[in-house]
């Protein structure tokens, strides 16, 4: 297919500018190169060809592009409101409001701008309630930008469960404590908490890892999981940046019916006895 007109002139002007011409690595995909417009299941590239629209932007387009209801919504919003730098706003409360009924482990909500930003508060949230450092991720999994979490994502099978950074620039020492094991594996995971006793602040995942090409969970892994942290005070952490609203309006947690650490069961576990394998170390 040829890519010479409108679309490819607008690719290598973004080039010039744009630090390899996109904004998201991941959308460095070559041709078809840029965009016009997108209106339900349909986008259409600047030289007027239309493609069937099966990548949703990895998700986040959920009821089709340009929906009316939803540029509604968002229209109607910014009229009597904007950014106010002090205290709280109606749709704020009423936003945090509709995600705590929507999702079954949502007791309180913190909004962020991005992912990463979602991974990384949950990830320091968890070191600073349990005191402790190191974090269990899966290969395989994504988890956005922030260091700690940046790593084994889509390894070679030569770095593979080795140390394997996202990107240059990553201090080792930010990594080192982010110990990795297989999906859908708990005998991983398990011994990881063996080497580490005491010592993992909490193990996340993606409960479906859709980066790697959407892997189904075993439902006695995710119930080994819960169990796990649970037993051992670590906080187990569902990272739903893809799955939630869209396997379920509760996320995936609605389905598999195994929820995440939240206030409710954490003060449930902080009263449970110590696990002989790792001690919950808090006072
Ligand atoms: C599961 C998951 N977590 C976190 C992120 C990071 O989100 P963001 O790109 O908004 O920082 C992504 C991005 O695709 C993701 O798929």
């Amino acid at each position: 297919m040829t890519h010479t007109l409108n679309s490819r002139a607008l690719a290598e002007e973004a080039e010039r500018i744009i630090p390899g011409g996109v904004n998201s690595a991941t959308r460095r995909i070559g041709a078809p190169w840029a965009w016009r417009s997108a209106h339900g299941a349909t986008i259409t590239d600047l030289d007027g060809r239309d493609y069937i629209d099966y990548h949703a932007a990895f998700g986040a387009i959920l009821l089709g592009h340009v929906d009316e209801r939803v540029n509604a919504a968002v229209t109607a919003a910014i009229q009597d409101i904007d950014l106010v730098g002090l205290g709280t706003t109606e749709l704020e409360v009423e936003a945090a409001r509709l995600v705590t009924e929507s999702i079954p482990s949502a007791e309180v909500v913190i909004s962020t701008m991005s992912g990463s930003e979602s991974v990384f508060q949950a990830i320091r949230l968890a070191r600073g309630v349990t005191g402790r450092s190191y974090i269990v991720k899966f290969q395989g999994c994504f988890h956005g930008s922030y260091d700690a979490i940046a790593r084994n994502v889509i390894s070679t099978p030569e770095t593979a469960w080795g140390m394997d950074p996202n990107s240059a620039g990553i201090l080792p020492d930010a990594l080192e404590h982010t110990l990795v094991a297989e999906f859908n594996d708990l005998a991983s995971v398990e011994a990881l908490f063996a080497e580490h006793p005491g010592e993992i602040a909490a193990v996340i995942l993606e409960p479906v890892p859709h980066n790697v090409g959407a892997l189904l969970p075993e439902q006695a892994f995710l119930e080994g999981l819960r169990e796990l942290t649970r037993r051992t005070g670590s906080v187990l952490i569902f990272d739903e940046v893809i799955t939630g609203f869209r396997h379920a309006l509760g996320g995936y947690q609605e389905l598999c019916g195994v929820t995440p650490t939240s206030r409710r069961s954490a003060s449930r576990w902080a009263t449970a006895t110590p696990s002989p394998v790792s001690p919950d170390r808090r006072s």
